[in-house]
């Protein structure tokens, strides 16, 4: 395929089209005239043919634009178009280009592959001939697996079959700044959407992923994949759907570090996000995948031991967060709705560096608790820095690790019980307390006896009237 080079003379249509379009402006103003009516007509009907030989004769606008239907693809969906669109993209990082990315990465300049508002039916996937592609941009329509397209398979697969550090050039990435924007990606269940294996500064912008067997997004390795304003739903729905019980896929898995779900809204899955990488960022995220009672979860932290993780400013629809053995993870300012929790699951009983604070909880009066403790595996026994506090609820049961209490009283003991709020069972690492009497003339000494079982109990040495006030804490270790 060659391309058009700047030539003056592609400029002469061009100019002819500015003079029409300023013609038809002015006829128009006097619609009632029947004769200007004709002449409104052939006008449009000159301007309709200069169009089409426009993009007839120029069908590929400048070099940095790879439009497939140029290369044979069918905007229709009906036919194949998988080696039209492979061939698009082939030519557009054919090219020698200078410029710096990464060791081994070539900078394509930002050369554009567009779908052109066309459904393209593909039956592999759509993806580089070569690894060490950087600064490229597809985007602007619709990809569908077809009913031989394999579920193994991705759609967009950034992946390589050479394994980076086999490459002649021993690179770690395979690719560098590739933006993959306003697309649908509909897997017609067949495979996946996208795939991104040890890509660098990847960016999936207003992308619609849908009807996927196995994952919407993967990102394996590499880093900085930003996801960012899309819908990914396994089925196309908008909540309350009968075959809920029954969806599968996962929507998004991380297994990788230091990437970002931004603003993105997944409407049917299993599993919403399940990141097994550290340094993940999930902000604006709305899940309303699957309902946990039907078995869903929002996001699933399989990160055992080093988590890393901070999930801020999201949307828990009927769906929670599941965390193994959380080390570093931050809960902040979410909305929980439907009886939606935060499950820890222990695998070694570690749970440290773990803040959950300042999120609503909303639910149904049926008792539910906040936070809940998984402990099949083990019990915790290793707590350390954890604040679950600050939290509100509407009809859910509050659960925190501090925790105040007071308790009034005639006599020489006070026991106040803070089961039913503490998240730990047997678990109070700090106490603060103190006996206030408006007995005169009285000083009682007063000792805490002892703290089993979330229970502090008071003894003092004479009787008394008065109250006890207790603040105690179950997240800090007994070393700090
Ligand atoms: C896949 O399906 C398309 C259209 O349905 C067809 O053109 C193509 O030959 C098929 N490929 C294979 C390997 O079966
Ligand atoms: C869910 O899946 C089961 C087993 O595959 C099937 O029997 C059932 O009809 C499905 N339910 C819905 C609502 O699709
Ligand atoms: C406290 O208990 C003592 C002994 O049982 C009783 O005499 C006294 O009236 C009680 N005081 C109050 C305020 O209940
Ligand atoms: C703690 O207090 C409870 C209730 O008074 C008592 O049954 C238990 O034996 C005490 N435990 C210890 C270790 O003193």
């Amino acid at each position: 395929m060659s391309l058009i080079r700047f030539n003056p003379m592609n400029l002469l249509p061009l100019v002819t089209f500015f003079i029409l379009m300023n013609h038809i402006y002015i006829t128009y103003s006097f619609p009632s005239n029947p004769s200007i009516h004709r002449d409104y007509d052939l006008q449009i009907r000159k301007l309709q043919e200069l169009k089409s030989s426009l993009s007839q004769t120029n069908p590929v606008s400048s070099s940095r634009f790879y439009g497939v239907s140029s290369y044979g693809a069918d905007p229709t969906g009906k036919t194949d178009s998988t080696d039209a669109i492979l061939n698009a993209i082939a030519d557009a990082v054919a090219e020698e280009r200078d410029g710096v990315l990464m060791e081994g990465i070539t900078n394509h300049g930002g050369v554009q592959i567009s779908l052109e508002g066309g459904i393209y039916m593909i039956s592999r996937p759509v993806k580089f001939p070569v690894a060490g592609v950087g600064n490229v941009v597809i985007s602007g329509g619709t990809l569908r697996a077809s009913e031989n397209f394999t579920n193994d398979n991705y759609l967009i697969d950034l992946s390589s079959s050479s394994s980076p550090s086999s490459s002649s050039t021993n690179n770690e990435y395979n690719y560098e700044f590739i933006t993959l924007r306003d697309l649908m990606l509909d897997c017609n269940y067949h495979g996946g959407g996208i795939r991104a294996v040890n890509a660098l500064r990847t960016n999936i912008d207003n992308c619609y992923i849908t009807h996927f067997t196995t994952t919407g997004i993967m990102v394996q390795g590499g880093h900085e994949t930003y996801i960012r304003n899309s819908f990914l739903g396994q089925h196309i729905t908008a909540g309350g759907d009968p075959r809920e019980r029954n969806f599968s896929g996962t929507a998004i898995h991380l297994a990788g570090n230091d990437n970002a779900v931004t603003d993105v809204v997944i409407f049917s899955a299993a599993t919403g996000i399940f990141i097994s990488g550290q340094a993940n960022v999930i902000t604006g995220v709305h899940c309303y995948n699957k309902a946990t009672g039907f078995g869903g979860t929002g996001v699933y932290l399989r990160l055992p031991g080093l988590t890393q993780t901070r999930i801020v400013n999201s949307y828990f629809d009927y769906t929670g967060i599941v965390t193994e053995d959380p080390v570093q993870l931050h809960v902040s300012g979410c909305f929980f709705l439907g009886d939606a929790f935060i499950v820890l699951k222990s695998v070694r009983g570690v749970v440290n560096g773990l803040n959950i604070v300042d999120n609503m909880f909303s639910g149904s009066n049926k008792g539910v608790d906040i936070v809940q403790l998984d402990q099949r595996n083990g019990v915790f026994n290793n707590i350390d820095q954890v604040v679950v506090d600050n939290n509100n609820v509407n009809g859910m049961n509050l659960k925190a690790t501090v925790a105040r209490g007071a308790m009034q009283g005639n006599g020489t003991s006070w026991t106040v019980d803070f089961n039913r709020i503490l998240l730990f069972p047997r678990h109070i690492t700090f106490v603060q307390h103190t006996l206030m009497t408006s007995e005169s003339n009285v000083f009682p000494n007063y000792v805490l006896r002892n703290i089993s079982n979330n229970k502090v109990f008071i003894e003092s040495d004479i009787a008394v009237v008065g109250s006890v006030s207790v603040t105690v804490d179950q997240g800090l270790s007994k070393r700090s």
